[in-house]
């Protein structure tokens, strides 16, 4: 049977191409979801020369006719949806009614919690995560807490002023005498979501069931990750990692269907990897080829406009996260960015103290003392942007590929060689099976 339901998830830090991949898989999809993560995540789509930067709204956002959907497990700052919303619908894009659909179930960020996200991270110190900044964290922590506010709880008058002045009382004291901040008043909060009600009330439904029904009825739904599989709470490099389960795993609680409605899981991995933010990289390059691959990948932050850090390929992640994720198929981006070097390195597997290590390390330390072991291939030169087929690529760049996906254990779907949506070589479609 085909596949109706396929997923799309980072398998490195983040910033792997999800959205570029997104995109191009929507044209086959019915209904693209996001079910995790919140305006952390930046999804940079490049469509006949225009690009979008995305932050909630899902990438098949650039298809007419289809529903992009919100789901349960995202965090949404109200101020942050609805001026994407605006630029979408005045590039002409996100029409109809059913253009859009947002979770009754879905947490929001309050102002608050960008407030504590920014006042923690500035305090310095082992507590520095080198987070966007954003409030993801805090959000998550209230809506484990059980004191979160939900888009259903802002569409009720009165369980919001009810839910956010117990916030507040909750929240002020530490607020003021930790981190030395004032509590913005209940009365502005009021009226600044009191503004974003009306205009969100559209758009909002109970996801879980319009997806599921969806599948039930034989459309094609793809659901789209954020951030990146190293990122997950559960499974990334702890602490360092952000507040949601970026697994596959996850799209099914974030979306609210069963699991065994998702058939193919797609990773997305750039052919080097790169990382934002705080936290263990063992391949991480500090020399002049981190330097090119920053330069010619243009690696700065979509969300945030920091430069991200760059280093050689990792086996050892990607191939723990196809284990994770049950990955069917992988897409492999930003080849194009490796064009120019004469030796290009694969880390196959870890060392520390000399002995080679069967596990993933489990702490910061642990994974301060990884040594990387790499493979050398022979690089290639020239701009490879308009190959279309594997054939018209260089042969070492056709050999570095096949070495990488052997080294993941997953078949190669997809070899992205631009940000352009044809600057693509489609191997296999996975809504084909
Ligand atoms: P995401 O968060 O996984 O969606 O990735 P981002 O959009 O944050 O970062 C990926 C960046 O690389 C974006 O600027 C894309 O436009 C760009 N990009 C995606 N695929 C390719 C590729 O194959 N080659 C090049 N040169 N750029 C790419
Ligand atoms: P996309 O979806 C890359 C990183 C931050 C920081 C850590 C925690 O575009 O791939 P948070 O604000 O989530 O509490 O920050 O996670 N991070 C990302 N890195 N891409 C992302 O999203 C990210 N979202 C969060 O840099 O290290
Ligand atoms: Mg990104």
């Amino acid at each position: 049977m085909r596949p109706r339901a396929v997923a799309v998830v980072g398998v490195q830090w983040g910033d792997e191409g999800k959205g570029k991949v997104v995109d191009l898989l929507s044209a086959a999809a019915d209904v693209i979801v996001r079910f995790q993560g919140g305006n952390n995540a930046g999804h940079t789509l490049v469509v006949d020369g225009q690009r979008f930067v995305l932050h909630l709204v899902p990438a098949g956002a650039l298809h007419a006719g289809k529903t992009c959907v919100i789901g349960n497990g995202v965090v949404i700052d109200p101020a942050v949806l609805l001026e994407e919303i605006t630029d979408l619908r005045r590039r002409g894009h996100l029409q109809g009614d059913d253009a859009l659909k947002v979770s009754t179930q879905a947490h929001l960020i309050l102002p608050y919690h960008r407030l504590l996200d920014r006042a923690r991270e500035a305090r310095g110190g082992p507590g520095r995560l080198g987070t966007t900044g954003r409030g993801i964290g805090p959000a998550y922590e209230d809506k484990m807490a059980r004191r979160g506010i939900r888009v259903a709880d802002l569409m009720d008058e009165a369980t919001f002023r009810e839910r956010l002045a117990y916030n507040l009382d909750e929240k002020g004291p530490y607020v003021r005498a930790a981190l030395g901040e004032e509590m913005p008043s209940l009365a502005a909060l009021l009226d600044q979501f009191g503004g974003y009600r009306e205009r969100l009330r559209p758009y909002v439904i109970n996801t879980s069931r319009f997806v599921d029904a969806a599948l039930t009825s034989g459309r094609a739904v793809l659901f789209e990750g954020a951030q990146g599989t190293m990122l997950d709470i559960d499974h990334g490099t702890y602490p360092y990692v952000t507040s949601s389960s970026t697994v596959a795993g996850g799209a099914a609680a974030g979306a609210g269907i069963a699991p065994a409605r998702i058939a193919a899981v797609m990773g997305i991995s750039k052919a080097y990897t790169t990382r934002v933010g705080e936290g263990p990289f063992p391949t991480e390059l500090a020399d002049e080829v981190g330097e090119k691959l920053r330069h010619d990948g243009e690696e700065f932050g979509a969300t945030t406009g920091r430069p991200r850090r760059c280093g050689w390929f990792d086996a050892v992640i990607d191939a723990e996260a196809a284990r994770l994720n049950g990955l069917t198929a992988l897409a492999v981006t930003k080849l194009d960015v490796l064009s120019g070097l004469a030796r290009i390195r694969l880390c196959v597997g870890y060392t520390a103290g000399g002995a080679p290590l069967a596990d993933l390390p489990a702490t910061p330390r642990a994974w301060s003392q990884v040594q990387p072991v790499y493979e050398e291939m022979d690089g290639w030169t020239g701009d490879i942007s308009k190959a279309r087929r594997l054939d018209d690529l260089p042969a070492a760049a056709r050999r570095y590929l096949d070495r990488l996906a052997e080294l993941v254990g997953v078949p190669l779907a997809l070899v992205s060689i631009g940000a352009g949506r044809d600057e693509t070589i489609m191997l296999r479609d996975p809504f084909a099976g």
